[in-house]
C-alpha cells in the first residue's frame, strides 16, 4: 500500500500532526506514570530477537504501526534512569522542558557548528557556558567551554587539549597521574590518545578514597629523576563509587609548582555545586585548568549532554581549529565562536538549547532546591542507617552517594558471608524490578551503593527498598 503521494520521505501535515500528537501523549503518560512502572526485565538475546523482523523493509509501513511496535517492545521494557527508585550507577532524572527542547533542536535540525550557520544557537551555547563558568568561578571572559555528548567526551577533549599545551607534538616522555578511584572514561581517553601504559601512574587512595598526596608527590619526584615529563593530573570532584572529592587545593598547589595541567573530572559531582555542602567541597575547582561536568546527570538533562570548561578558551581553539576551504563561508569573526573549533565534532546537534530552556523556564533556584534536597536526603538516610542494628555504613553520604552493607550486629557474619548476603540482596531487588540497586566493591568488600540525585525520590521510597532488602537478607540467611 502506498502511504502518500508526496516526495519520498515526506508526510502530509495531517500525518505529521497525528504522529506527533501520539508521541507527545506517550511522553506525557511516561512522565506522569514513571513512578508506577517496573524496571527493565533482563531479556536474553534470543527472546529479544523474536520481537523484531530482521529483514530490510523495502516497502512502507504505516507510521502508527511502527510506533505501536516500538511502544510494545522498546518503550515497554526500557531502562528507567529517571525512576525515583533507580538508585544505581548515576541516575538521570530528566525534565520535560529539556525533552521538548531536544525535540525542537532535532526537528529544526539545527547545526551547532559554525557561527554563521546559526548565530543565535551559538549565542545560546555561549550564554549557557558562561553561566557554568560563573557557577564554578572560572573566568568568564578568558575562560570557555563546549557542550559534548557526555562526560567521556568531555574528558577526552580535555586530555587532547592538555596534551597539546603540555607537550606540543612529542608526548613520548609525558606522564599522567590519577587515583585508583578515577572514572574509567579517563583511562579510555588516555588509550585513545596513544599514551602507553607505562606513561600512566595510578595513585592509591586513602581510607576516605581520596588520592594520596604523599604517594603522588613520590611518583612525580621519581619520574623527574628518570628524565620523564610529569604532564597531567586528573583529579576527582565526586568519584562515581563514593562521591569523594580529592584534596583539590593541594593538587592545585602541586600542579602549579610542578607545572602540570590539572584536569578535574566533575562529571558526577559537578552539579553538587548548587548545594551548600557541594559548593564548599568544590570551592577549589576554580583552580583547575579544565573541568568536566555532565548535565545529563545532576543538571537534570536528558541524554546526551556533557560539558568541558577551560580556564583559557584559547587552549581549546588552538587545539582544535582547522581551516578547510569548504568552511570559510560559515566562519564568524574573532568574537563569534565556531564551536567546531572548540572540540572534536564538526556537525553538532544543538545541545545547549535544552540546558538553556530548562534553566530559563524553571529558574536556577529550582535546580538548587533539587540538588540540595538530594544531598540532604542522602545524609538523612545515613543517620537512619546508623541507628539500625542491621546495617553498616561503609562510606558515608557524600554528594548524594552512600555505600553500606547488611551486617547485623547480632550475627557476626564472616567477610565471605557478608559478600554473599549483600550480593543476594541486590540480585533479589533487581529481579523484583521494583528498584535498581546494585553493588560495588570497596576495599575488597561487596557493598550496596545508592546514588540519590533524583529530586522525586522520597525517604519512603528508600526506606521501602531497605525494608525489602532486610526481608531478602533474612530469606538468604534462613536457607
Ligand atoms: C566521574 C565520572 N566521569 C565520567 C563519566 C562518564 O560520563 P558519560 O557516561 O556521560 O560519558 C562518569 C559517568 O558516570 C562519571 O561518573
Amino acid at each position: 500500500m502506498k502511504i502518500n503521494k508526496l516526495a519520498p520521505l515526506t508526510l502530509s501535515s495531517e500525518q505529521m500532526r497525528a504522529c506527533g500528537y501520539k508521541v507527545i501523549d506517550l511522553l506525557v503518560d511516561h512522565f506522569d506514570t514513571i513512578h508506577t512502572k517496573k524496571h527493565a526485565a533482563k531479556h536474553k538475546r534470543e527472546a529479544v530477537d523474536a520481537l523484531f523482523d530482521p529483514t530490510i523493509p523495502y516497502e512502507a509501513t504505516d507510521s502508527s504501526k511502527v510506533l505501536e511496535h516500538i511502544q510494545d517492545t522498546v518503550l515497554k521494557n526500557a531502562d528507567l534512569p529517571s525512576h525515583p527508585k533507580f538508585y544505581s550507577f548515576v541516575p538521570s532524572p530528566s525534565n520535560y522542558i529539556s525533552v521538548m527542547a531536544d525535540t525542537l533542536a532535532t526537528g529544526y535540525n539545527i547545526f551547532s557548528g559554525g557561527w554563521t550557520a546559526s548565530p543565535e544557537a551559538a549565542e545560546i551555547e555561549i550564554i549557557s557556558i558562561n553561566w557554568l563558568l560563573e557557577m564554578f568561578h572560572f573566568p568568564v571572559q578568558k575562560g570557555g567551554g563546549i557542550f559534548t555528548s557526555g562526560g567521556s567526551m568531555a574528558n577526552l577533549t580535555a586530555l587532547v587539549t592538555a596534551r597539546r599545551v603540555q607537550c606540543g607534538t612529542d608526548f613520548s616522555k609525558a606522564v599522567i597521574y590519577l587515583s585508583d578511584q578515577t572514572h574509567s572514561s579517563n583511562i579510555k581517553a588516555i588509550r585513545v590518545l596513544g599514551f602507553n601504559k607505562d606513561q600512566v601512574r595510578i595513585i592509591p587512595t586513602d581510607l576516605e578514597f581520596k588520592i594520596s598526596i604523599n604517594k603522588l608527590k613520590n611518583e612525580i619526584a621519581k619520574d623527574k629523576l628518570m628524565g620523564l615529563q610529569p604532564a597531567i593530573i586528573i583529579a576527582n570532584a565526586g568519584t562515581t563509587n563514593t562521591g569523594t572529592v580529592d584534596p583539590l587545593n593541594e593538587l592545585a598547589r602541586i600542579a602549579k609548582k610542578e607545572k602540570l595541567w590539572l584536569h578535574i573530572d566533575g562529571a558526577y559531582g559537578g552539579g553538587s555545586v548548587l548545594s551548600e555542602q557541594g559548593s564548599e567541597l568544590l570551592a577549589a575547582v576554580s583552580k583547575a585548568d579544565s573541568l568536566t561536568i555532565d548535565p545529563h546527570k545532576w543538571f537534570f538533562q536528558p541524554y546526551e549532554i556533557g560539558c568541558l570548561l577551560v580556564k583559557n578558551h584559547k587552549h581549546l581553539s588552538d587545539t582544535f581549529t582547522e581551516k578547510p576551504e569548504y568552511l570559510r563561508d560559515i566562519e564568524g569573526n574573532e568574537s563569534e565562536i565556531n564551536f567546531y573549533d572548540y572540540g572534536i565534532q564538526l556537525t553538532r546537534r544543538f545541545r545547549a538549547l535544552k540546558f538553556y530552556m530548562s534553566i530559563k523556564t524553571f529558574g536556577l533556584n529550582a535546580f538548587k532546591e533539587a540538588v540540595q534536597y538530594s544531598v540532604d536526603l542522602t545524609e538523612s538516610l545515613e543517620d537512619k542507617l546508623r541507628l539500625s542494628s542491621q546495617w553498616e555504613i561503609i562510606s558515608p553520604a557524600t554528594l548524594a552517594v552512600i555505600n553500606f552493607r547488611y551486617n547485623p550486629i547480632a550475627l557476626e557474619l564472616s567477610e565471605k558471608e557478608l559478600d554473599e548476603v549483600n550480593q543476594y540482596i541486590s540480585q533479589q531487588v533487581v529481579q523484583s524490578r521494583d528498584a535498581v540497586f546494585v553493588t560495588t566493591v570497596l576495599n575488597g568488600q561487596v557493598v550496596l551503593r545508592m546514588c540519590l540525585i533524583n529530586p522525586r525520590t522520597t525517604m519512603d521510597d528508600v526506606l521501602g527498598t531497605i525494608a525489602d532488602c532486610e526481608r531478602y537478607a533474612k530469606e538468604f540467611l534462613e536457607q
